[in-house]
């Protein structure tokens, strides 16, 4: 079959590798219809190269048809429609009954001392073949895949498998109270996804702040007060002007350590030189270099008292946090992968009876697998307004 493969720092390609077989009896094999490229995937041809392999399979976001199923797969049959979350759980075990589906103790990784593993993701995370695939072996076929109607195109229910339950999961953490001002950093599709749940769940002041404008624009259009900028002292500055100087009840973190950045100085050099967009100079410059610029502007606007929500990814140990300033601050943090299962009751039904979030139309680009490098090269460099990809294999 034909999958983007890793190949290093920037470099995707599609090669022919082998077909995933059915290996356990409760496996299912999924042809892959629609797959999304997500912010995340940009750490892995940057900041988490690493612990990446050549010829890994990328991509966590996908859904299909059921093709074959294991002698023990009561749950799904071929030709079913499904969804295929981005968390490996297993559903039964005590983290995923809790709900903790990214902490599923079948599929931690103890070796690395990670959690749940994920498809098409690092070696702390099982290197487990991806989705951006023609076909996908998808394991506990009993309780993984999620089972979702026909005759609405791929769009309406893609990003179950992880844009939605992350940022409904954020939105959930953020617990803003009844009347509350929620600040969301960074309009990638988290972002925008972030905001669009934000209105929906009620919640009546929702800001955000961001610069690149295709972006800026999506927001707006849903009722979003943009803050066009992601300099700390003017986000700051504006979301205190908004609230009586106090700042927002909660934070939305949906940047993490971005393009840019990396645990070795030497790699956030790298990175910063082979962005040739003049958006992404942008971005740089007003961004800096610190990949904790968003983080750390969360800590700074949030309210004393507040809540920052982290579903942005950080990666490396010995970042310093400000530690003293979140204990004077009282700030509650919440964070982690989304534990999709979690939510997909919450979710599912809004996406059968109609388009309250706006997924129909989210995808900004939709392109054959066999243009994945072009499409990851725009994603990450936001060339030709990507916001978000589907390949469809
Ligand atoms: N927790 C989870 O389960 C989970 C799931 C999916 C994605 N993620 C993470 O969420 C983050 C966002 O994903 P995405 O697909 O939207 O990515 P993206 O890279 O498309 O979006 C990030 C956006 O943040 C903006 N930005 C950069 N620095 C900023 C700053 N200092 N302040 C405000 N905005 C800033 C960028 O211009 C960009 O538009 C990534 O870190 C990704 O790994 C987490
Ligand atoms: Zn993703
Ligand atoms: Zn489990």
């Amino acid at each position: 079959m034909r999958a983007v493969t890793w190949h290093g720092r920037a470099d995707v390609q599609v090669d022919t590798v082998p077909d995933p077989t059915i290996q356990e009896d409760t496996d299912v094999v999924v042809e892959v219809t629609s797959s999304g490229i997500c912010g995340s995937d940009l750490h892995l041809i940057e900041v988490m190269a690493p612990f990446m392999s050549v010829g890994d399979v990328m991509g966590h976001e996908p859904m299909g048809v059921v093709r074959e199923v294991g002698s023990a797969v009561t749950a799904v049959k071929p030709g079913d429609r499904v969804v295929v979350p981005f968390n490996i759980s297993c559903g039964t075990c005590w983290m995923c009954s809790q709900g903790l589906q990214s902490q599923c103790e079948t599929t931690q990784n103890r070796e690395q001392g990670f959690g749940a593993s994920l498809f098409g993701y690092t070696k702390l995370y099982g290197q487990v073949p991806g989705g951006q695939a023609e076909y996908l072996r998808v394991p506990f076929g009993n309780t993984l895949p999620i089972k979702v109607p026909g005759g609405l195109p791929d769009d309406r229910f893609v990003y179950l498998s992880d844009v939605l339950p992350t940022s409904w999961q954020a939105v959930q953490y953020a617990a803003v109270p009844p009347g509350g001002t929620l600040l969301v950093l960074g309009l990638g599709p988290i972002g925008d996804m972030c905001t669009r749940i934000a209105h929906h769940l009620g919640i009546e002041k929702v800001y955000a702040s961001e610069v690149v404008p295709e972006r800026v624009a999506r927001a707006i259009a849903r009722g979003t007060e943009v803050i066009r900028s992601t300099d700390q002292a003017d986000v700051v500055g504006a979301i205190r002007d908004a609230t009586d100087g106090r700042g927002p009840d909660a934070v939305i973190d949906a940047v993490g350590m971005e393009a840019h950045g990396s645990p070795l100085a030497s790699i956030a050099q790298k990175a910063t030189a082979i962005v040739p967009d003049a958006i992404m100079e942008r971005v740089m410059q007003v961004v800096g270099v610190d990949r904790m610029a968003a983080l750390n502007t969360a800590i700074e606007a949030v309210r004393r008292g507040g809540t920052i929500s982290l579903s942005g990814v950080y990666g490396g140990a010995s970042d310093p946090m400000p530690l003293n300033k979140m204990f004077d601050k009282q700030i509650q943090l919440r964070m982690g992968q989304a534990n999709v299962w979690r939510w997909v009751p919450d979710i599912l039904p809004l996406l059968v009876e109609g388009d309250p979030l706006g997924v129909d139309d989210f995808a900004t680009h939709r392109v054959p697998l066999e243009q994945a490098p072009q499409a990851y090269a725009d994603f990450r460099e936001k060339k030709d307004g990507a916001v978000k990809v589907l390949l469809q294999p």
